[in-house]
């Protein structure tokens, strides 16, 4: 591929430039709005040169930082080299770098966790400030400000509709068969305008392939050679495989209720080795004809799309492995077909999760025994992650199935406990838990039901006896009987484990 043949017009031409000048565009202070989503399509050589240009500043005494905004998740060369120059004033509205995660949790870099089907609209209404730069990696540049999106679309849309400025990169790594792949929605309107978006089943298309861009605003064009980051997932364990078997069961019980039918209704599902292992699963499972309308898509769904079991994918973005990156090149042009990649609010559109009746499956850190779930802190006040779009599929979908090993740290951590130390999805948003140890179904159980069903069906045999212990005594001595705690020692498993290093009570105690 000749150098300039990815960007078409001519007129655009002029703006090439090396990363450094682009990064020189920056001012401090600004909010700048990157592409990326779970290491896929994110801005590969600006980001890093901002954060060389930022240590050179700070340096010569000058304080520098930016507010950072993305899709969700994205790599080493964006948030880590930020953060590691202390460059981040604040994220929003996901990230997994363990260098944000630090600064986070030491107070240094302020962290929005919003919903990732909220954050275009929150944009758009004004309520996050002001958008000062986009930098948006593409896989090509066409007339009239058409661009060919990359592995990933984000906010994207919005990104570049809202800010003054765009630089785009231009990644010669990307595939030119994405050119199709994309479903670009340009139809939303702000309330009290707002009309029904016309999407019934997960494949249809309503946009456009291409994203629109004001040329006029497009400051700097960029050109890299770079993959995306490829996540490396491990072969199942015995408990991602166990997890995977009960939800297959749960599914295979629901189809035989007629509750559901036989090619399930969309899929849903988190990221990660668990919901990864669930896909693999599902591929000996019985059913054909499968769908999916998610975040992001993982090697376990192209390889139910390869194998036909999965007929057709909408997803923000792709989500793989380097093997699964070169299986998906190899074959893009039957996978363009039953793919879609969309703007993230649409991906994760409450409406439309709601309209297709999705069934979500995702990650938890820890569950109480009434079935509120934490997915995001570590013991009450460290984030890990964030909210993602689990709220935005588990509120909205017609079965809503949280999953975690029932035990963490070598077993040190109980992921069933007395009182979730953080709740994300409350027990209303809560329809399924599932451990190793079994599936735990709350549907139509009032509350004193779903801690019994929980605990029976999810603890850890380490730990079941200290819930029912506690359960017990909540059921006697609670001043209401509706959701039975004992609030002085609700959270004191946690205080334990950091007292201690571990939940468990020393024998005599117990
Ligand atoms: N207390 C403390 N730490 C815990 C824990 C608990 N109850 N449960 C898990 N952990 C730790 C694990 O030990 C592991 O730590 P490590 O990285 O140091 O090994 C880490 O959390 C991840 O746990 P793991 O069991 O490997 O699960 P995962 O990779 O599936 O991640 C979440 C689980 C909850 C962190 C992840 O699903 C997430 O970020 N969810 C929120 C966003 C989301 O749901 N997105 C999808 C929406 S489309």
């Amino acid at each position: 591929m000749a150098v300039q043949s990815r960007i078409l017009d001519p007129a655009l031409r002029d703006r090439i430039m090396s990363a450094d000048e682009a990064a020189a565009l920056i001012e401090p202070g600004s909010n700048v709005g990157m592409s990326g989503f779970t290491g896929a399509g994110y801005p590969k050589e600006v980001p890093s040169a901002l954060a060389r240009r930022i240590l050179a500043e700070q340096g010569s005494g000058q304080p520098f930082r930016i507010g950072v905004w993305t899709g969700a998740s994205t790599a080493p060369e964006l948030d880590g080299a930020l953060a590691k120059v202390d460059g981040i004033e604040l994220r929003l509205p996901y990230q997994s770098d363990p260098t944000c995660r630090e600064r986070i949790n030491a107070g240094s870099m302020e962290y929005i966790d919003i919903h990732l089907s909220h954050v275009a609209q929150f944009v758009w209404f004004g309520f996050l400030g002001h958008l000062n730069v986009a930098i948006v990696e593409v896989a090509a540049v066409l007339d009239g400000g058409r661009l060919i999106p990359s592995s990933s679309v984000g906010n994207n849309k919005t990104w570049l509709d809202e800010a003054d400025k765009v630089i785009l990169e231009v990644n010669h790594r990307q595939n030119l068969g994405l050119e199709g792949m994309h479903d670009i929605y340009y139809g939303t309107r702000l309330p009290p305008d707002r009309e029904p978006i016309p999407l019934s089943h997960p494949n249809d298309r309503i946009g456009s392939p291409y994203l629109l861009c004001d040329p006029a605003k497009i400051v700097a064009i960029v050109e890299t050679d770079r993959p995306d980051r490829n996540t490396k997932f491990a072969q199942p364990d015995e408990t991602s495989r166990l997890i995977a078997g009960h939800v297959i069961e749960f599914l295979e019980h629901e189809v035989r209720r007629g509750r559901v039918p036989p090619s399930l209704l969309p899929l849903q599902s988190g990221v990660g080795n668990v919901a990864n292992a669930v896909f693999a699963g599902l591929q000996e499972a019985p059913f054909e004809g499968l769908t999916a309308y998610t975040e992001v898509l993982q090697d376990g769904m192209l390889d139910l799309i390869a194998s036909g079991k999965l007929t057709s994918a909408s997803a923000t973005a792709l989500s793989l492995s380097s093997e699964a990156a070169a299986r998906f090149e190899a074959g893009i042009e039957d996978f363009r077909k039953r793919i879609v990649l969309r703007p993230q609010e649409i991906s994760n559109h409450p409406e439309i999760v709601r309209r297709l009746g999705v069934i979500a499956m995702n990650g938890m850190i820890e569950s109480d025994i009434y079935g509120n779930v934490n997915s995001t802190h570590v013991m009450g006040s460290s984030i890990m992650n964030g909210i993602g779009g689990s709220g935005d599929f588990a509120r909205n979908a017609f079965i809503s199935i949280f999953m975690t090993p029932s035990i963490a740290k070598g077993g040190s951590i109980s992921c069933i406990v007395s009182m979730a130390s953080h709740v994300d999805h409350t027990e209303h948003d809560v329809q399924v838990i599932v451990t190793e140890q079994g599936l735990a179904d709350l549907r139509g159980l009032a509350p004193r039901q779903r801690a019994e069903r929980i605990i029976a069906q999810c603890a850890h045999p380490r730990y079941r006896p200290m819930l029912e212990d506690y359960f017990e005594r909540a059921v006697k001595g609670a001043p209401g009987l509706h959701t039975p705690h004992l609030l002085d020692e609700a959270l004191s498993w946690h205080v334990r484990y950091l007292r201690t290093g571990t939940m468990e009570l020393p024998p005599a105690d117990f």
